[in-house]
């Protein structure tokens, strides 16, 4: 008997799990679905069975028995409820950022890294980061990896609901709600706060969590990370210095024989992936592989991926059923 409970059920992150759970044929035997008060009570059919939406509250959660609990529901309440989840005995994974830099909890994309479960809490990672490290970690393996530096292309579907709507009100000529400045006809280069050095939120996890997922705490890392008027999937430029000097051609065949990466690059044909192309597909797109002239050993990349699919709800679930499955996550 397999028990799941999903936490932020209503959510964009989470209804995507939820059409994963059915499409993926995940084995489980009974399904929780947690919101906050706002959405309980809503009714959501899965598999051709019902669930009736419950607000989360902290005596459910200590009366609860959950084998695994997907989090996707912001920081504050993965901060407060992953804990009381895990002294239950559940493993949680985690899609807020509030796990992500703890030194005991694995933080995973299952093409790259394995769990240990030194803690019953495992953090997906940033989705930037997710579609960024799936390409450098082969590259890292076979030729050592010693700088990156990313500009990203974030999609307004990376704020959630709110995000979206912020582009839908732009286009009626509305004031934006969620932003600080207007998204549509624009690009803005703030995700989340600033931090006192300059840099936001965003582009500092960019580069902590590269740095422990690819398990180099001392990778010279750089980030700029920009919001632009796409509904969904990111992009990220991803330039980068190896140690030794492959050809641009042993990259291509490197990375295209890597789970989940597609390579679409043939600038004769003007072939390359973009954020339409690439939304609602699962896994990541790279192209516009080619040799940086201003450093030695030096590459661009571009890497394509749904952010509600391998940045967030895709890598969830593909963690949750390697644990079930008893698999290991390579
Ligand atoms: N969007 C992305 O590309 C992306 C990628 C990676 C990670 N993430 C992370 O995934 C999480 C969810 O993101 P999202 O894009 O799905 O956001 P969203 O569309 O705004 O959904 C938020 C979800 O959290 C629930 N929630 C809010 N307050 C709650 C509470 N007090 N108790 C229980 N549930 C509560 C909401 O329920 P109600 O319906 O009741 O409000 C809703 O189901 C965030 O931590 C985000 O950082 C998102």
């Amino acid at each position: 008997m397999v028990s799941i409970a999903l936490v932020g059920s209503t959510g964009l992150v989470g209804q995507t799990m939820l059409q994963l759970l059915d499409e993926e044929a995940v084995p489980f035997d009974s399904l929780t679905l947690f919101s906050s008060a706002r959405s309980a009570g809503k009714e959501i059919t899965l598999k051709g069975n019902s669930y009736i939406v419950e607000e989360l509250t902290e005596d459910k959660v200590r009366a609860s028995q959950f084998d695994y609990v997907l989090m996707s529901a912001g920081g504050d309440i993965s901060q407060k409820f992953a804990p009381l989840f895990e002294e239950t005995g559940a493993i949680v994974i985690d899609n807020s950022s509030a796990w992500r830099m703890d030194p005991a909890i694995d933080l995973i994309v299952p093409e790259v890294n394995k769990p240990s479960l030194k803690r019953r809490i495992i953090a997906n990672p940033n989705c930037s980061t997710i579609q960024s490290v799936v390409p450098l970690k082969p590259l890292a393996e076979k030729y050592g990896l010693t700088r990156v530096a990313y500009t990203t292309y974030q999609s307004v579907s990376g704020s959630g609901w709110k995000g979206i709507e912020d582009l839908d009100r732009g286009e009626k000529g509305e004031a934006p709600q969620n932003y600080n400045k207007p998204i549509y006809h624009n690009v803005i280069p703030q995700i989340d706060v600033f931090m006192e050095d300059g840099y936001t939120k965003e582009e500092q996890k960019m580069i902590h969590e590269t740095q422990k997922i690819l398990n180099q705490p001392d990778l010279a890392v750089t980030a700029t990370c920009v919001r632009v008027p796409v509904p969904h999937a990111h992009a990220v430029a991803v330039n980068f210095t190896l140690e030794s000097n492959p050809s641009v051609e042993e990259v291509r065949e490197l990375l295209g024989s890597f789970p989940n990466i597609t390579v679409q690059d043939d600038p004769s044909e003007e072939i390359y992936p973009t954020p339409l192309e690439a939304a609602h597909k699962k896994g990541v797109y790279v192209g516009r592989i080619r040799r940086d002239p201003s450093l030695p050993n030096s590459y661009h990349l571009w890497s394509v991926s749904d952010n509600i699919l391998k940045g967030a709800a895709w890598n969830a679930v593909q963690i949750l059923t390697q644990l079930i499955e008893g698999k290991d996550v390579n």
